[in-house]
């Protein structure tokens, strides 16, 4: 009997010896034993390193020393562990003092422990020290706040730059229309074969301009957001015979012939921004007019995709042109980019229209590319979904 209680005393000593190993050893965590009233009755190698204290400097102190100044007038740890006693457990994140005063972010919990009998032995407690999270977290806000500052000022930036723009364009536009409809009368005029064509080039150049500033106008609505698409129902298939006959003067002046296709699958009617995708249709088609020099340009709608709400119509432009190579078919629908700058200063442009085109496709939920091989032609297509249901006009 004697021995059986010798034993398992032994056992308990060793198991107690581990578990009292096992959390002095532990260096993040501070883990420490509080009499009922608080003072510190045991002492963990993390609870050195993270305050400061040997345990022989700190055992049998109260805990409040381990609060500022502030907190322990407002009576701060006798709050916790009165919380503690009561609900069993308390945890808070909040500033704690080292023995040489500096602070540091810590995380605490608190727990109430009990013998058998149910009295209150004292509380474990576990700090972590979360100075370095919390120092990445304030750095990340920092950064963050930081880079919607920097935000702000480029979104505001380029709001002033398009301003800017379509205020300019706007004003010169006006006194363009007057340049124009009067040289337009000149030109009627007989002056002279040496008037009347420099009469002919200030047309054609102010025609261009008039272009450039439409474009320019255009790009900076675009920018600034203040496309509003419109919906209505339209008759979708007629867009390709309309916008054939807007070329024919241009192609039949360099002898091109134009074909124009639609399916016949294609609703009469769609819902969708007439307007714009004329618009697009009508760059392409004129780009094509512009890069081809012997063939043909084809217009084309086919139905790519329909379902009870929705129509996909993917329009086609295809030219046997001057093609464009690989590297360069991505950027010319970025602004101001031209493939071909040299063809392009005798053809006249600015590089706007692709890059228009695309801003309004992409409006309009819709998707716009190009195949194309140099010396063989282009193919300059793009979808737009319309809606089925006929919308109220
Ligand atoms: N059909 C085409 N064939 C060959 N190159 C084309 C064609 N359409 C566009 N490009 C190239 O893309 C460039 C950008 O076109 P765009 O944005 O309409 O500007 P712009 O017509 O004012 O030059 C053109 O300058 C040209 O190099
Ligand atoms: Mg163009």
């Amino acid at each position: 009997m004697a021995e059986a209680q010798d034993l398992l005393s032994k056992q308990l000593r060793e198991r107690e010896t581990i578990f009292r190993l096992l959390v002095s050893g532990v260096r993040d965590y501070a883990i420490f034993m509080l009499t009922p009233e608080g003072y510190v009755m045991s002492w963990n190698e993390g609870a050195e390193r993270i305050k400061g204290y040997r345990a022989d400097e700190i055992i049998g102190k109260h805990f409040s020393e381990f609060y500022t100044e502030a907190d322990r007038k407002a009576k701060h740890p006798d709050r916790e562990l009165e919380i503690a006693r009561r609900d069993g457990r308390y945890e808070e994140e909040g500033v704690r003092v080292r023995k040489d005063g500096t602070t540091f972010w810590a995380n605490v919990l608190i727990t109430a422990i009990y013998d058998e009998d149910h009295t209150l032995i004292g509380f474990a407690k576990v700090t972590r020290d979360l100075t370095e999270r919390r120092r990445m977290e304030q750095q990340r806000e920092a950064d963050a706040f930081l880079l919607s500052q920097t935000n702000e000022k480029l979104k505001q930036a380029l709001e002033i730059k398009s301003r800017f723009l379509s205020t300019i364009s706007h004003e010169v536009r006006t006194p363009m229309t007057g340049v124009i409809g009067l040289t337009e009368l000149l030109s009627m005029k007989d002056l002279g074969s040496e008037n009347n064509a420099a009469v002919k080039a200030i047309f054609e150049s102010s025609k261009r301009l008039l272009n450039l500033l439409n474009n320019i106008l255009e790009t900076a609505k675009l920018e600034s957001g203040k496309v509003v698409l419109e919906h209505r129902n339209f008759p979708v298939r007629s867009v390709i015979g309309d916008t054939r006959q807007l070329i024919a003067r241009e192609s039949a002046k360099k002898g091109l012939r134009t074909t124009g296709t639609c399916d016949d699958n294609i609703p009469e009617v769609v819902c969708g921004d007439e307007l714009r995708v004329r618009q697009v249709l009508l760059n392409l088609a004129y780009n094509a007019v512009k890069f081809t020099n012997v063939g043909s340009i084809d217009l084309s709608a086919e139905l790519k995709h329909e379902n009870d709400r929705e129509v996909v119509v993917r329009f086609s432009v295809i030219d046997t042109g001057i093609g464009i190579p690989k590297d360069l078919q991505e950027q010319i629908f970025q602004p101001f980019q031209q493939a071909t700058p040299a063809t392009a200063r005798v053809q006249g442009g600015s590089g706007l229209g692709l890059s228009i085109c695309r801003e309004l496709v992409d409006l309009m939920k819709g998707d716009i590319g190009v195949i194309s091989l140099p010396g063989q032609g282009s193919t300059f297509w793009f979808e737009v979904p319309f809606v089925r249901e006929l919308c109220e006009s």
